[in-house]
Formats: C-alpha cells, structure tokens, sequence
C-alpha cells in the first residue's frame, strides 16, 4: 500500500475519531425532571447513544447543589483561574463534563432557561481559558488545555406550535459551542411535546417520535452527527395550529372562568 493511502487512511481514521462519541454528560434543566415532556424526549436519545455503545451520565439540573454565579467578577478567571470562588456541587460535575467529548443541554423553553439550567450554564465559566481571541468576527475564549469536549447538543421542548420558539435556546447553546471552540452538533426540538401523550399516557405518534428520537442517538453515536431529516421528522406538527391555539385558549377560559 502506498504511503499516500497510508497517510488518507490515517486521516479518516483520526477524522473517524473525532467524531466518534465516547462519554456523553447530559443535564436536563426541566423542573419537572423525570415526569416531564422533556425527560420524555431526552431519554429514548440517550437510550440510542447508550445502545451505539456511548458511556451516558444523565443528571437533573434541579437536584443539583449549584448556586448561582453571583460573585460578580469572574474570580475563576481573575482569582483563582480555573477554580469557582464557590465550593458547591458543580466542581464534581465540572471534572465529569471535561472528560466527556458530548455535552446534551437538554431543556424546555422558558423564556428562554429555567432558572437552575441557567445558573449551570453560567458556571461554566471555569473550563474556560481565561484568555480572549477574536474568531469569527467575535471575542471569544476556548475550553482549557484537558478538558475532552469536543460537541455540545440541544435538545428541547416547548409547549407551543411552532419551531421559531427554540430559536433563543438554540442559539444560546450555539453561541456557547463557538465561544468554547468546540462543534455545534444540532438542535433536537420537540415543539407541544405534551401532545405525544394522550391522557397522561404516550400515544402511539409519541411512541413513533420515541423511535426516532432513539435512532437519533444512534446516529449521533455512530457518526458523530445527526442527520437533517430525523431531526425534521422529530420536529413535525402533530395538530394544526389553529387546533392548538384553540385548545390552549378554551382551557384558560375555563381555567379564569371565576
Ligand atoms: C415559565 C414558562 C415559560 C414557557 N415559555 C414557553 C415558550 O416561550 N415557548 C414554548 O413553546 N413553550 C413555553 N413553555 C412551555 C414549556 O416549554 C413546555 O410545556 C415544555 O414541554 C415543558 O417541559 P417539561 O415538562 O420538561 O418542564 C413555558 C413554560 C413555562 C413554565
């Protein structure tokens, strides 16, 4: 074999591993956590990563011991750079996402974080090099020497009809991944999650999304991207707008109904 195929050989090979994913940290924000739509949608995924051989670690946003970033002047920066100024629950978890190559911020919109997922995502900070450069026409950082991330994910939920109300939170997570240098995988959105139950129980459309959400994982896994079309498919409506917005308006009326 000539060293030409030899060296084209090893360059798939490492591109192969670049995208490969290993070691997946997830964080579902939903104060509701296992009993939510988002757990409903964020699970079978993770289900698919762990089938196509990823190592998963799922933790609830709402049981973590993290307090909010309020020291003020970036102290893990300044100060002790690296380090939190706070000792809480979220040094445990900082060592565990640098060693993951995948970060799922799995979240409902909520105009647009719940407050917890929030105070995660900014505590942050400290996998940052505090060091800035200007990359694609932005001031940015990038994550520190030894930290394995290579590619965050979003997967969300809300309650109303259409895509357009992802666009804060998937923008939010895209931004992160360009200023921490590392590959915005995509967004998995799931708008009126809650209609993939039928009274309180998955009806058989939500079972069909569950698949896809699943195989989106293994796709994810295998090749370490996810394809247009599932995640289309996983998006689609599942009632017409006008039915939703009928739905949501008859049940405040009854609900404000004196
Ligand atoms: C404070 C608050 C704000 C919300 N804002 C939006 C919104 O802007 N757009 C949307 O589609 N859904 C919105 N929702 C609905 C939730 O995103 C939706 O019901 C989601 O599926 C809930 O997920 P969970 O059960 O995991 O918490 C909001 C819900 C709450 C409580």
């Amino acid at each position: 074999m000539g060293e030409a195929m030899n060296e084209a050989i090893g360059e798939a090979m490492g591109e192969q591993a670049g995208r490969a994913v290993r070691r997946v940290v997830a964080i579902n924000g939903s104060p509701r956590m296992e009993k939510g739509d988002t757990a409903m949608v964020l699970d079978p995924f993770l289900r698919g990563l762990e089938e196509a051989g990823a190592d998963v670690e799922l933790v609830y946003a709402e049981r973590l011991d993290v307090r909010p970033c309020t020291c003020g002047r970036m102290h893990c920066w300044y100060g002790t750079p690296g380090t939190c100024c706070f000792r809480d629950g979220m040094q445990d978890l900082l060592g565990r996402i640098a060693q993951a190559d995948t970060l799922v911020l799995a979240t409902p919109v909520y105009i647009p974080l719940p407050g917890k997922m929030q105070d995660v995502v900014n505590r942050l900070c400290p996998l940052m090099e505090p060091r800035l450069e200007f990359r694609e026409g932005r001031t940015r950082s990038r994550f520190r020497d030894g930290v394995a991330l290579r590619r965050m994910v979003l997967v969300a939920t809300g309650g109303w009809w259409e895509a357009g109300n992802f666009d804060t939170v998937t923008r939010i997570v895209e931004d992160l991944s360009a200023t921490a240098g590392v590959a915005f995988t995509g967004a998995v959105i799931r708008p009126h999650a809650f209609v993939m139950r039928a009274r309180g129980e998955l009806s058989k459309t939500g079972r069909a999304i569950q698949g896809e959400l699943q195989q989106a994982g293994r796709e994810l896994a295998e090749t370490g991207a996810l394809r247009p079309e599932t995640l289309a498919s996983i998006r689609r409506p599942l009632v017409s707008e006008e039915r939703l917005r009928r739905m949501y308006n008859e049940e405040l009326a009854n609900a404000n109904r004196g």
